[in-house]
């Protein structure tokens, strides 16, 4: 029997703003989406550092209300994501704000899709650690702020953590997990101690390698319907030309404005 490959790949985008300085926004963009009651899921680390000090004064100059969660583990795990969910429960919040790197993001993602659509943890959690059960609709928007380089978690659909009891980690996919806006302001990333900028740089590194070497996605198996295509589709010629960028360093925005270099 001939394998049938597939013939399509899709580009389905993330909405980013690029920039330095964008982090103190954040505050009219609740406004502008008509969201008043946020909690604030944040890094412990940053909440005294400029990235949350901008944060804190772009959502009071905004007049927003909001609550502070920043018991993030880094690596979260299970217990961090409860402590999350049952603040995200009790608030009635109307939005998240996430800021710091890919462990605060997925903590956010984690107490929007339970506060959102309550279930037994390990339903939604990937099969075979949980039961995989699609996340039912929408979630509640979710602005993230990343604060490293490496994750990306900004851009996915992707809440990974340490499930303590079994000793593994895992994770929750959905298309419906990525955040609808993500805040990519390089300056967040000044403060990072050096050895997680580095580790979070080679993250990077890695990621472009990965798509860039991808079995081709007209290499893999049809799938019986569009629903079906995986998330991770390929090697295609739209990632390679951002693997290709991300592996040749990419362009150094300026640091006040003006053009690239
Ligand atoms: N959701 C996804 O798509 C996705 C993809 C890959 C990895 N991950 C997960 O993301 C987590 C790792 O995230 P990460 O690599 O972004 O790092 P992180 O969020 O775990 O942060 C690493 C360390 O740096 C500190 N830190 C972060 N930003 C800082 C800043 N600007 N200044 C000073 N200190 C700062 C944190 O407090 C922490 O100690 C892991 O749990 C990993 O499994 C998620």
């Amino acid at each position: 029997m001939t394998t049938s490959f597939d013939t399509a790949f899709q580009l389905s985008s993330s909405n980013l703003r690029f920039g330095a300085g964008t982090t103190r926004e954040v505050g009219m963009d609740l406004e502008d989406m008509g969201l008043t009651r946020t909690l604030l899921v944040i890094d412990p680390r940053l909440a005294d550092l400029p990235t949350g000090q901008v944060v804190l004064e772009s959502l009071r100059a905004a007049r927003r209300e909001f609550e502070v969660f920043d018991a993030v583990e880094t690596e979260p795990t299970d217990r961090s994501f409860h402590a999350a969910i049952a603040v995200a429960r009790q608030g009635n919040f109307d939005s998240f704000v996430a800021v710091g790197g890919g462990s605060a993001i997925d903590t956010a993602k984690a107490a929007n899709l339970y506060s959102t659509y309550p279930a037994d943890f390990l339903d939604y959690v990937n099969a075979p650690v949980g039961r995989g059960k699609p996340v039912p609709g929408p979630l509640t928007p979710l602005i993230a702020i990343p604060t490293t380089a490496g994750t990306g978690s900004e851009t996915t659909g992707v809440t990974i953590f340490d499930l303590i009891e079994r000793k593994v980690k895992t994770g929750i996919a959905h298309r419906y997990l990525r955040p609808t806006l993500g805040i990519v302001d390089p300056d967040n990333t000044r403060t990072l101690p050096p050895a997680v900028a580095a580790a979070t740089g080679l993250d990077v590194l890695s990621h472009a390698l990965e798509s860039y070497t991808a079995i081709p996605y007209d290499r893999r198996p049809r799938p019986e319907r569009p629903l079906l295509r995986p998330a991770y589709q390929g090697a295609n010629p739209l990632s390679d030309i951002w693997a290709l960028e991300a592996l040749n360093g990419g362009r150094v925005p300026a640091a006040s404005g003006g053009r690239h270099q």
